[in-house]
């Protein structure tokens, strides 16, 4: 039996909690903002320890997404979906359409996409049940590369910023985390002549990072530890903690994953050690930009060149940050909320 109940939580306008017990499916989609458009946000599908961390996690993601329309200039408002469940669980065809059946309910006011634990092949299984799906095939595509560039965009600005010239050739940078992202960046960064660290918790990726680009091994807990240029968390959530802050040994810390912030005052954390930091969702919303394609423009064919020069646009949107948080001595997170936030009480206001 599918079953969908609905709640108002904070600044949330709708979290829904979707049960489909035949299909096996536990899945909470969280629509936070749709002032500035239909909220955009993909979907995770993860094993959650219980309900209420997949409620935590959807509802930082969610507003995350809010502050990451606004802040690239998107017509899209903020919004995420998690489903409960193992990767490998046999059933996953069956969720995923359980899981389109409910974003179809939503009339387009949530639209999926890919994410952590899911793939281009999973939305096309959604797709079957709801036209509210976007990086599609047949669209804009699978994000995930989209997102690495921009945030290889974002290094160089970061680069930039920290030392004039934004040349990687010898540059020594830590990844964490090789999926879609991860191993997307890390090709880009090897073709820019950096030297790579890379972990992930499973040993193939790291095995073929160290293959294709001649990456060096790190076990999970160490990459806090490598003496390099710059840190990229490319893995789940909260890599900056009051501990890993002190334990850095890097001038920059830019990457995809997203809330890598622990707490907000881990930002001034990372300013006070002379840390740079590229907020993760202004740096890591090329896949944002690029899916929003097949929303703004549903009847036209995708137009690569356009999505790519408007993923560039990250590097001088952190410039702008980077410049600003350093001429009012403010963390770079904090600049980048009150600049997001302000775009979105304006919009709010009109
Ligand atoms: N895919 C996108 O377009 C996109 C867009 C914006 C943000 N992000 C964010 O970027 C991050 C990566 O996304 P992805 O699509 O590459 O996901 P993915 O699932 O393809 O890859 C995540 C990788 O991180 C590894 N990992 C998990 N925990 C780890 C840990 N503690 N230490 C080391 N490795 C660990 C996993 O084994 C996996 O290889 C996520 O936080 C995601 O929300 C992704």
């Amino acid at each position: 039996m599918a079953q969908y109940r609905t709640k108002h939580v904070d600044d949330f306008e709708q979290i829904v909690f979707c049960e489909d017990t035949e299909a096996g499916l536990e899945a909470i989609i969280a629509i936070h903002d749709t002032t500035l458009g239909p909220a955009l946000g993909g979907c995770r599908l993860w094993p959650y320890p219980n309900e209420r961390e997949a409620f935590d996690d959807v509802m930082r993601l969610a507003r995350g997404m809010t502050r990451k329309a606004a802040m690239a200039g998107l017509p899209l408002g903020g919004g995420k979906a998690v489903i409960i469940a193992d990767p490998k669980t046999a059933a996953r065809p069956a969720l995923l359409v359980g899981f389109g059946r409910f974003v179809d309910r939503l009339g387009g006011r949530y639209i999926t996409a890919e994410d952590v634990g899911t793939s281009t092949e999973d939305m096309e299984i959604v797709a079957c049940e709801t036209r509210h799906v976007s990086g599609r095939r047949t669209g804009s595509g699978d994000p995930s590369p989209h997102t690495a560039y921009g945030v290889f965009t974002g290094i160089r600005a970061a680069v930039r910023h920290c030392l004039g010239g934004d040349s990687l050739i010898g540059a020594k940078v830590a990844v964490q985390g090789l999926g879609h992202v991860g191993m997307n960046l890390c090709r880009l960064l090897h073709d820019a002549g950096a030297d790579l660290f890379v972990t992930d918790i499973a040993a193939a990726p790291i095995a073929r990072a160290a293959e294709k680009f001649g990456a060096h091994a790190v076990a999970p807990d160490a990459i806090y530890d490598v003496a390099a240029d710059l840190f990229a968390p490319c893995a789940l959530g909260g890599a900056i903690s009051a501990d890993t802050v002190r334990r850095l040994k890097v001038g920059i810390v830019a990457g995809s994953a997203n809330n890598q912030l622990s707490e907000p005052s881990d930002g001034a954390a990372l300013a006070g050690r002379g840390i740079l930091y590229a907020p993760d969702y202004v740096i890591n919303a090329g896949g944002l930009i690029n899916v929003s394609w097949d929303v703004t423009n549903p009847d036209l064919p995708y137009d690569s060149n356009l999505m790519r020069a408007r993923v560039e646009r990250i590097g001088p949107t952190l410039t702008d940050i980077f410049n600003r948080a350093k001429a009012e001595r403010r963390p770079t997170n904090e600049i980048a909320d009150a600049v997001a936030d302000a775009r979105l009480s304006h919009a709010q206001a009109a």
